[in-house]
């Protein structure tokens, strides 16, 4: 319980509350937003956050309204939230089993009937944006690099393929700033658009500034150990519980808190360091989980993985239900995100179950510790004790014995690996 490892790094102490705090107090009342600059993309328009960043990139492109945006069924359904308070719909499209990011070939199929698309560079990962634009030649792209500050393609950073890229600064993410977000858009007219929308937006108050700082730090000290595990986990499967998915991740259209700007803009500098620690992390997982390659997600040919968040793709939701049990019976959090994709797509946003594959994939996958505060004997406690719990999970269901290895882990014989994709997909 005292030493439960979070499976997010919420990064935000009583100092950066102070500063939070004075920088609440001490803003300046100019409309107009100060740029935040990424480095190897160039000056960012900041936002309250990456959602109200992507309502503001749809309204910026001037489409028909009620139009149909190309987005992954896998992906944050608070994306789905912001397509509709542009006054659009999402068109869902499945993704691709390498980086379950947009499938090109399910775009293409689907690309007539959308007005744009929104690329989602899911964990850290990154979309062959190129080979998207060939799949739905004309169509404008939004790039959503919440996950994604940092990931390159050939050189280019995520964000620099699309018309209009959207990035989070949001705690749990690399940032880890409080809320915060930013845009990037390369052509002038389209800028200039966007200026004037953000421009428009109201700016939070010095009183709304000051409770953000508050809860902020409180949500971030439950975040951390001791009290992840002593009450925090409670409190956040509590909340989950209790408040109705429209209620969850409100969408608020507003300009950035100007103590996430201040913040996000000393630690940009930071980033690079923390991707490095990240990646390393990411590569000893690789290296030293005894699970079928097909279940962990490497890097494609000439792609850099910002390695945000490490996923692992179990063969059946069940084996993942109990891995994730075993886990934390050994004091090791977990997430499964956007678990129920399907049914919350189905319910709010009119999915009618074209994307197996992104269905597939949202059942059966959890995502491990892999943040840059895990000290060297954490990371390895992690992947001895995925080790060894998928040892016991997969040889459960296969009824089979496991052998010891040299990594002090069980490992199965090869014919009693299953593939990543063995259980028939579920249909809503
Ligand atoms: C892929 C993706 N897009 C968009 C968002 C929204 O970002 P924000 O929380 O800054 O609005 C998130 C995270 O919450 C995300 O993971």
């Amino acid at each position: 319980m005292f030493t439960l490892l979070p499976n997010e790094h919420w990064d935000y102490g009583a100092m950066d509350a102070i500063r939070g705090l004075r920088a609440a107090w001490s803003r300046r009342h100019s409309r107009i937003p100060w740029h935040i600059p990424i480095s190897g993309l160039g000056p960012c328009l900041p936002i309250r956050s990456a959602r109200a960043a992507i309502v503001v990139a749809l309204k910026a492109l001037r489409l028909p309204t009620d139009a149909a945006i190309g987005v992954p069924l896998y992906c944050c359904p608070v994306v789905f939230k912001a397509i509709k308070a542009a006054g659009h719909f999402p068109r869902f499209i499945d993704v691709d089993p390498e980086t379950y990011c947009l499938s090109a070939a399910d775009l293409a199929a689907k690309s007539s009937e959308l007005k744009a698309v929104i690329a989602v560079h899911m964990f850290g990962n990154v979309c062959d944006v190129p080979a998207l634009r060939s799949a739905a030649p004309g169509k404008p792209f939004i790039e959503d690099c919440a996950q994604a500050l940092g990931s390159r393609l050939n050189g280019r950073l995520a964000g620099s393929f699309g018309e209009i890229a959207a990035f989070s600064f949001r705690s749990g993410k690399y940032l880890s700033v409080g809320e915060g977000g930013a845009i990037y858009c390369a052509d002038p007219d389209i800028e200039a658009r966007l200026l004037e929308l953000i421009t428009a937006l109201p700016l939070p108050s010095r009183v709304d500034e000051s409770v953000h700082v508050a809860t902020t730090y409180l949500r971030s000290l439950f975040r951390t150990r001791p009290l992840w595990g002593l009450i925090g986990t409670r409190l956040w499967d509590a909340y989950n519980a209790m408040v109705s998915y429209t209620s969850q991740s409100p969408l608020v259209l507003s300009q950035i808190y100007e103590t996430d700007r201040q913040m996000t803009l000393r630690r940009l500098p930071l980033l690079g360091s923390w991707i490095s620690k990240q990646r390393s992390n990411a590569r000893c997982y690789s290296q030293n989980l005894s699970v079928d390659a097909g279940m962990l997600c490497s890097e494609t040919p000439g792609a850099f993985f910002n390695r945000l968040q490490y996923p692992i793709l179990l063969p059946t939701s069940g084996q993942c239900d109990r891995l994730v049990a075993r886990l934390r019976e050994n004091q090791i959090s977990t997430a499964r995100p956007y678990k129920d994709i399907a049914a919350i797509t189905a319910t709010h946003f009119g999915y009618t179950g074209d994307c197996p594959r992104a269905e597939r994939i949202a059942s059966r996958l959890l995502v491990i510790p892999c943040h840059h505060a895990l000290r060297a004997a954490d990371v390895e406690r992690v992947w001895t004790c995925v080790n060894r719990a998928w040892a016991e999970v997969s040889v459960r269901r296969r009824g089979m014995v496991a052998t010891s290895t040299h990594r002090g882990a069980t490992s199965l014989q090869p014919e009693q690996h299953v593939g990543t994709m063995a259980e028939p997909h579920h249909t809503l």
